[in-house]
């Protein structure tokens, strides 16, 4: 056993005759005799609290979709710190105590009273690494800046990995009407805004047809905030990811109705395999966590339409039962 091994807080370490000599002959006998200060609790990256809340997940709002692990941002989650490396050059820069005390021990840490700390070993940074939040959870206090600001921090799926933007959502406030469309393709991708593509224009005409503008009454979005690649049709983990961040943009924007165009966003928001032709041209209601009933009306989307010009003239009669839905 070494002297430092020996050396235990409010007591001189034991060295035997030899090490003695050789402190002496180095000079630091006196010093690294002189009893330890007596130890106080500071613990190198201790974990910090986890609030109760943060470790249970929170079943989301109206859709039954189960809430997957988010990332943190660290402006938003402030929970433990992750135990950072020093970087390059950190012991250089900090100024090195060598009058008193341990050579080459920092002064940073010696000025902390008790012993200097001992390095964490990788397994226990794995261990007191806080558990990451779910959407649900995260999202539930938020405001629609900090939501936004959530969003475009995500990396609760895989499609964080090939976005260049994601797209909250854009609009009026307050929110007459809640379009919600399937995804962002390539143009919203790239934009960070929703419908702004070809899609985007023939739902600009669609909505002025019945006197409504995204500028002043209407905010879209997407069931999903990500473009999925070569925009393929977003998978179940992917919407089940996503899906907190539309149910509290129901929840703040308090839309009067919401109008959902094609397939896709239909089932998501009313959690049914039912077909869009089955969907359309009747009135549904979401009931919301809050207790609100918001008016629910199916239509085509623009990009189907754009193919199918034919139908349009049925997105025309579900605009008009949109527009009259109370
Ligand atoms: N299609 C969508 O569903 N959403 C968009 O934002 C753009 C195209």
């Amino acid at each position: 056993m070494s002297a430092l091994d020996a050396a235990r807080p409010g007591s001189a370490p034991r060295v035997n005759p030899l090490q003695r000599i050789w402190l002496r002959e180095i000079g630091m006998e006196r010093l690294w005799l002189r009893p330890a200060p007596a130890p106080a609790a500071l613990p190198l990256a201790a974990p910090a609290a986890t609030p109760a809340s943060a470790a249970a997940p929170v079943p989301s709002a109206p859709t039954p979709v189960a809430a997957q692990p988010m990332a943190q941002p660290a402006a938003a989650q402030p929970l433990a710190a992750p135990v950072q490396p020093a970087p390059p050059g950190a012991v250089a820069d900090a100024p090195v105590e060598r009058a008193a005390g341990r050579p080459g021990v920092p002064s940073s840490i010696l000025n902390r009273s008790g012993p200097p700390p001992r390095p964490v070993p990788k397994a226990d940074i794995a261990e007191t690494a806080p558990p990451p939040i779910p959407v649900a959870e995260a999202v539930k206090d938020a405001n629609l800046e900090q939501l936004s600001q959530q969003v475009v921090a995500c990396t609760a799926c895989g499609l964080c990995q090939g976005r260049r933007h994601a797209v909250f959502g854009q609009g009026a406030q307050p929110t007459r009407w809640l379009v919600v469309g399937e995804a962002p393709g390539e143009q919203e991708d790239r934009q960070g805004q929703p419908f702004v593509g070809r899609s985007g224009q023939l739902l600009d005409a669609m909505l002025s047809a019945v006197g409504m503008s995204r500028e002043r009454d209407v905010f879209i979005t997407n069931v999903i905030k990500c473009r999925p690649p070569g925009n393929r049709n977003p998978k179940p983990e992917e919407i089940a990811a996503c899906s907190p961040y539309l149910m509290r943009q129901i929840a703040l924007l308090k839309p009067e109705r919401i109008l959902v165009l094609g397939r896709f966003a239909a089932q998501t928001l009313l959690g049914t395999d039912a077909t869009i032709g089955s969907l359309r041209g009747r009135i549904h209601q979401l009931k919301t966590d809050e207790g609100a009933q918001i008016p629910v009306i199916v239509s085509y989307h623009p990009a189907y339409l754009l193919r199918s010009p034919s139908e349009k003239a049925r997105a025309w009669q579900d605009l008009k039962l949109a527009a009259r839905a109370l």
